[in-house]
């Protein structure tokens, strides 16, 4: 299902194509086609305009929501920096590099730097997963009441569905007993409604009360 939604996805430009191409032969990962076509139809429905993004990559999703919702800003954390270089060279050639900012940093530690750009109609979280909690935690305050936060990654490869013991790996069986924690605490968090879809990699959509 996955392939066949891919491949009628919308269209991309040039530049994004490029970069679609550079992550996977650097094995970099970006959001799966499907997965944010399906976040972006949510931020037009919410009328989102401006957004805080945790994990920056090379900044292609930051292009792709910019691009789809004129008139938006972006506020996206990296701390790795050769990323953080990559992201912005890419984003300098697009026509909507004003409405990015980017922050070289680690999103636990450099809270600060993105309060300043506050406060946010819609947060995307894509950043380390076993931190998710963490991150929803610190950056919530800045999203405003009815606002989005997007979870990516909740559903990891479909391993949720798996039983523990047959996950060979000791660091994926942790990361898959972290994710599903995760998602457990956030299905109950009284104060968001929120909605698992198996869109991309699996994708969390919590609408703050
Ligand atoms: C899945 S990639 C982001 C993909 C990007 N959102 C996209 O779809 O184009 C996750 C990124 O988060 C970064 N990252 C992980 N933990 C972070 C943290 N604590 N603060 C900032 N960036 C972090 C990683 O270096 C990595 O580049």
């Amino acid at each position: 299902m996955s392939n066949y939604l891919d491949d009628i996805s919308s269209e991309r430009n040039p530049l994004l194509q490029e970069m679609e191409q550079f992550a996977k032969e650097k094995n970099i990962p970006i959001m799966e086609l499907n997965g944010i076509d399906t976040m972006l139809h949510f931020m037009k429905i919410g009328n989102v305009k401006s957004i805080c993004e945790i994990g920056t990559a090379i900044g292609y999703s930051a292009l792709r929501m910019v691009s789809a919702l004129p008139g938006s800003t972006i506020c996206t954390i990296e701390r790795d920096l050769e990323r953080y270089e990559l992201a912005r060279k890419y984003i300098s050639r697009s026509n909507n590099a004003k409405q990015i900012s980017i922050i070289f940093g680690d999103a636990l530690e450099d809270e600060d730097k993105v309060a300043k750009s506050a406060p946010f109609d819609a947060l995307f979280i894509d950043a380390a997963k076993g931190q998710y909690q963490r991150f929803f935690e610190i950056y919530e305050k800045y999203v405003v009441p009815g606002g989005i936060i997007f979870t990516d990654n909740v559903l990891f490869k479909g391993l949720l569905e798996e039983k523990i013991e047959v996950i060979e790996s000791k660091r994926t069986r942790q990361l898959v007993t972290k994710i599903a924690r995760f998602n457990d605490w956030l299905i109950k968090n009284e104060n968001y409604e929120t909605v698992i879809i198996p869109t991309g990699d699996g994708l969390a959509v919590s609408i703050k009360k």
